[in-house]
């Protein structure tokens, strides 16, 4: 493990550590765990992707938080809450190599870092589209938050009819020896998308085969109607504003 001492535009210690452990590849290492007197080895691997992934966790752990200041702010300007929950995940070592090998990246922790962006995954689901696009502004105007990617599945939604805003930013965690900037991929749906999107996902994942033309067809109608119903939320949300000014 080793660390490059850089300085931030205010003097901050900017820590940039790498995972490189003798044995590179990850699968090499995770197979060497069950080797005979490999303990050691298998010990600081272990050791070195639980640390990246508690790195992982810090940092969503900071994203959320931002979320629930935003929403306590916004709650009590406006008497109703634009957030309707917040879900975190964190990718899973399976998924990780997975993706790692789909992608044809090199399967090591430092490959992890610099190939993957979401092993860190905020979902902010909200009430309205509107609200969408207001906590994403007040977001990414935070000055800790790096836009790096931004995909709108809602102006453009997939051609399955998936809609959601993507997002993937950088942000820094506070250690006690400096601090290092990890990337977290942050995703907000309303109410209506997130319905759709998890039977969606059902679907797709229940019966382990492709979904039959059928089924795509059903699936597009059902996102056609859950897209107006957002519209008419938000224009009886827009009635209401009206009505109280
Ligand atoms: P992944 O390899 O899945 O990460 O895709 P990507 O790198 O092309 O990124 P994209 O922004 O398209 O999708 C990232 C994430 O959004 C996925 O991991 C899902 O959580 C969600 N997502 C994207 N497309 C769909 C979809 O068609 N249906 C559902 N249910 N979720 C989706
Ligand atoms: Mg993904």
């Amino acid at each position: 493990m080793w660390y490059t001492e850089q300085r931030d535009e205010k003097g901050g210690r900017i820590m940039d550590e790498r995972f490189s452990t003798k044995a590179q590849d990850l699968q090499e290492q995770l197979l060497s765990l069950f080797r005979e007197g490999s303990e050691e080895e298998a010990r600081a691997f272990m050791d070195h992707f639980n640390l990246l992934m508690t790195y992982y966790r810090c940092a969503m752990m900071e994203i959320e938080t931002k979320f629930r200041v935003l929403e306590e702010e916004f709650s009590l300007q406006h008497d109703r809450n634009p957030i309707s929950g917040i879900h975190t995940r964190l990718k899973s070592p399976q998924s990780i190599r997975e993706k790692l090998i789909r992608r044809g990246f090199p399967v090591t922790l430092d490959s992890v870092e610099e190939n993957l962006t979401d092993i860190a995954g905020v979902r902010v689901i909200c009430a309205f589209r509107e609200d969408v696009y207001y906590l994403e502004r007040a977001l990414l105007a935070q000055d800790d938050v790096t836009l790096i990617q931004r995909k709108d599945y809602i102006r453009s939604p997939k051609e399955n009819g998936y809609r959601s805003l993507h997002l993937i930013i950088s942000t820094p965690i506070f250690l006690s020896e400096g601090k290092r900037m990890m990337k977290v991929e942050v995703q907000f749906r309303t109410i209506a998308m997130d319905s759709w999107a998890s039977l969606e996902h059902q679907l797709r994942y229940k019966k382990g085969k492709e979904i039959s033309d059928g089924v795509a067809g059903e699936l597009r109608a059902c996102a056609e109607l859950s897209d107006d119903l957002d519209q008419r939320m938000d224009r009886l949300r827009q009635i209401l504003l009206d009505s109280e000014e």
